[in-house]
């Protein structure tokens, strides 16, 4: 896949998910052949008012292949002055998204994320802000959903206002705002999407297997899928998932022991960026996630959650292997 200069190297992208994938988390999945990441997303607003938290979620000192910042936000022009802060300010990215997808309250209060799903024509008009603000060579990029709720089903009218107003690529997240993350994915909805428009779709929602990474691509017709939870704690799956897509062999599980490897690297990566302090409770959600299908995983998700400097992992580790 190329979106403008840009050569992808896969079809399969990590997600974006706020508090989960941050610098640490993004570098492991690109290492395991995720095509691209992306940075937890950041509010243009507050970017133009100079908050300070928002542009370290979007830099990464030390990216690791293609690399996304998400933005979110409800106006044109405050979209417009928020990128050009992140580009002021140096930080290094390879392309730009745009969030119309968040289905948070808090989010969509504000008129932002699956909000803008009910207003085709100001996605459009934010699109062609970003892609003013970004010039022609770096590629912009919109995760969405198939509309707000299912009087509101507007997925295909704000496809097409992305790309006629300068979108490279669509994810889209086979669900609406109202069905949160809950009932199954419309693969339907999405092939619709993919139909309406001549760029690039990924599909995404629930794809947990390289098996479910080619159903959906059966379904949709999509040109490649988007992966989020079901990658959490597996890195491995974007090695299925490349293999099943290029037809080679399925790669080995990995043993216990790299499991238990990476989730400490992580949990350290994390703690040298942010500081053990604020890396720490985050990293108890990433633990937990190791933790799927081992034996006794109640008591092993409990040791997850005491977490609370970075020795207390060693400790999680030595139970997960007396339990196994
Ligand atoms: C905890 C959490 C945080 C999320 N944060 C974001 C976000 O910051 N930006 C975004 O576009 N989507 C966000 N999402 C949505 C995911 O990117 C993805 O669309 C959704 O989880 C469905 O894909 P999956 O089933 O593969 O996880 C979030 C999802 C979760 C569960």
């Amino acid at each position: 896949m190329q979106l403008r200069n840009l050569s992808i190297p896969g079809r399969a992208v990590f997600a974006p998910m706020a508090g989960l994938t941050d610098a640490a988390c993004r570098h492991l999945m690109t290492d395991h052949g995720a095509a691209w990441t992306v940075s937890e997303m950041a509010s243009a607003k507050a970017i133009t008012f100079g908050d300070k938290k928002s542009l370290t979620l979007l830099r990464d000192k030390t990216p690791h292949g293609l690399y996304a910042v998400q933005l979110f936000g409800a106006e044109p022009e405050t979209l417009a002055k928020a990128i050009a802060i992140v580009k002021e300010q140096g930080i290094a990215f390879d392309i730009l998204d745009i969030n119309m997808g968040c289905p948070a309250p808090k989010i969509t209060g504000g008129g932002a994320g699956s909000r803008l799903l009910l207003d085709p024509a100001l996605c459009g008009a934010m699109v062609a802000a970003a892609r003013q603000a970004l010039g022609e060579d770096t590629p912009l990029t919109v995760k969405m959903r198939i509309g707000w709720d299912e009087a509101h089903l507007t997925g295909v009218e704000v496809a097409r206002q992305c790309a006629a107003n300068g979108a490279d690529l669509l994810a889209v997240h086979g669900r609406t705002r109202e069905q949160m993350y809950i009932p199954p994915v419309d693969a339907a909805a999405i092939a619709a999407i993919k139909q309406a428009v001549d760029i690039p779709v990924l599909a995404n929602g629930d794809i947990t297997t390289a098996e479910g990474a080619l159903d959906m691509l059966e379904k949709t017709g999509c040109d490649g899928v988007m992966i989020g939870r079901g990658a959490l704690g597996d890195p491995w799956l974007f090695e299925r998932v490349n293999a099943a897509l290029t037809g080679s062999a399925t790669p080995p599980e990995p043993t216990l022991n790299q499991r238990m490897n990476t989730l400490r690297a992580q949990i350290y990566e994390m703690c040298e960026d942010k500081g053990e302090w604020a890396a720490m409770p985050q990293a108890r959600s990433q633990a937990m996630h190791y933790m799927k299908g081992l034996r006794g995983a109640a008591s092993l998700r409990r040791y997850c959650s005491m977490l609370e400097h970075f020795e207390d992992v060693d400790r999680l580790i030595d139970a997960v292997y007396r339990l196994q």
